[in-house]
């Protein structure tokens, strides 16, 4: 008996994307079936290149096909990703962007801005479409860690605006106050001043189609936190900590910002940074000098999952420093650690989007 583009159907619908709780074909993720005599062919779409569980996945459906239709068939799967985020809405100020991450910590210096870079670029290996806004204005250090200190960006003239060309370096296209001001330069800008700057920043770039726009934001919770948070639809953020104490208390309040009253956003995880200290002499120690076990605790209190670990090592910080961040180059170790957590990141996100957009047709259909 021939097999037919049904049964190949059917026997997906057995198979549970861990994530969402439901079928492939329930979740519309299963494309393009072909059959031809005991040859079948079929693409998953995934909700994100960056997907952890893209294997389990693929090993799933082909186990489904042997189980429920044929132990013999020639199974090829085409394993692609369409990102998912906000609804297209052409009204929107940055209407090519899918999805607008905040990264945050309540203190300074915790490592936002390496996160940051690392992130950018590891969802950006993947093959995700990224843009890095450097929204740290009063101290801007991406055009450091991208290695473009020296470069300037190009404008183009746009039905009369004239608008920034973002810079591409590593796959991800990065827009920061550093590019137009010396490095020398102090900048002190009043509040209003900074949160214009912001949606300066923001939308007076031409970024294209971007799957995730990550926004490297100053320590604390200043104006420009108020104003991106109440005037862009930011999808999710990340707070950034290290395990100390006074680290901590403000990573709290940094959480907390996110969910006050009005603005809602959705914490998709911490990062704890620094979490130990690994001399490059000894990579299998681990030094816990600022306490042991602070970002789990606080992931837990807080009710939010910890997206990873990062150690304190010497080549982190001499990466940014030179300006090629630790997870651009698959081959060093330690840019795994900053794979993961963008892998977990972009899981998180979504499934926070699946999940609003499931309340939306919940409260649709009242
Ligand atoms: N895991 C790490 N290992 C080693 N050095 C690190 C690590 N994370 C960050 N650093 C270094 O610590 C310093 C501060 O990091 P970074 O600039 O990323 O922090 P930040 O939170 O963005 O700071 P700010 O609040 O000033 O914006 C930098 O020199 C960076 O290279
Ligand atoms: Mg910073």
């Amino acid at each position: 008996m021939s097999i037919t583009k049904e049964q190949i159907i059917d026997a997906l619908s057995h198979v549970e994307d861990p994530d969402f709780k439901k079928d492939l074909v329930a979740l519309n993720m299963v494309k393009d079936v072909e059959v031809n005599g005991n040859k079948i062919s079929f693409t998953v779409v995934l909700t994100t290149p960056a997907c952890p569980l893209k294997e389990k996945i693929q090993n799933d459906c082909e186990q489904a096909i042997r189980d429920y239709v044929s132990k013999d068939a020639v199974i090829k799967i085409n394993m692609t990703a369409q990102v998912t985020g906000r609804p297209a809405d052409k009204s929107s100020m940055l209407p090519g962007i899918k999805n607008i991450i905040a990264v945050a910590s309540g203190k300074g210096g915790v490592g936002k801005s390496t996160v940051a870079s690392n992130l950018a670029v590891a969802l950006a290996s993947t093959g995700a479409k990224v843009g890095l806004a450097d929204a740290d204005i009063f101290g801007p250090s991406q055009t450091l860690m991208f290695g473009v200190v020296k470069e300037r960006l190009f404008a183009e003239e746009r039905n009369g605006k004239t608008y920034m060309i973002p810079l591409e370096k590593f796959g991800v296209k990065l827009v920061s106050i550093g590019f137009l001001v010396e490095k020398t330069q102090a900048i002190v800008w009043r509040g209003p001043m900074a949160s214009k700057a912001l949606t300066q920043l923001l939308c007076d770039t031409l970024w294209g189609e971007v799957d995730y726009l990550l926004v490297d934001l100053p320590p604390g919770t200043s104006d420009i936190h108020l104003t991106l948070a109440s005037s862009f639809p930011v999808n999710g953020a990340v707070v950034v900590t290290t395990p100390q104490e006074v680290a901590m208390a403000d990573a709290r309040k940094g959480i907390d910002m996110f969910r006050k009253q009005g603005i809602t956003i959705p914490v998709l995880g911490l990062i704890e940074n620094m979490a130990y200290f690994t001399p490059a002499e000894l990579p299998e120690n681990k030094y816990y000098i600022f306490g042991k076990g602070g970002g789990v605790k606080l992931a837990a209190e807080m009710n939010v999952p910890l997206l990873g670990s990062v150690p304190l090592i010497q080549s982190v910080c001499e990466a940014g420093d030179n300006g090629i961040p630790v997870a651009y180059d698959p081959d060093i170790v330690e840019g795994k650690i900053f794979r993961e957590i963008a892998y977990a990141m972009a899981q998180q996100l979504a499934i926070s989007n699946a999940k609003i957009e499931d309340e939306k047709l919940a409260h649709a259909n009242k």
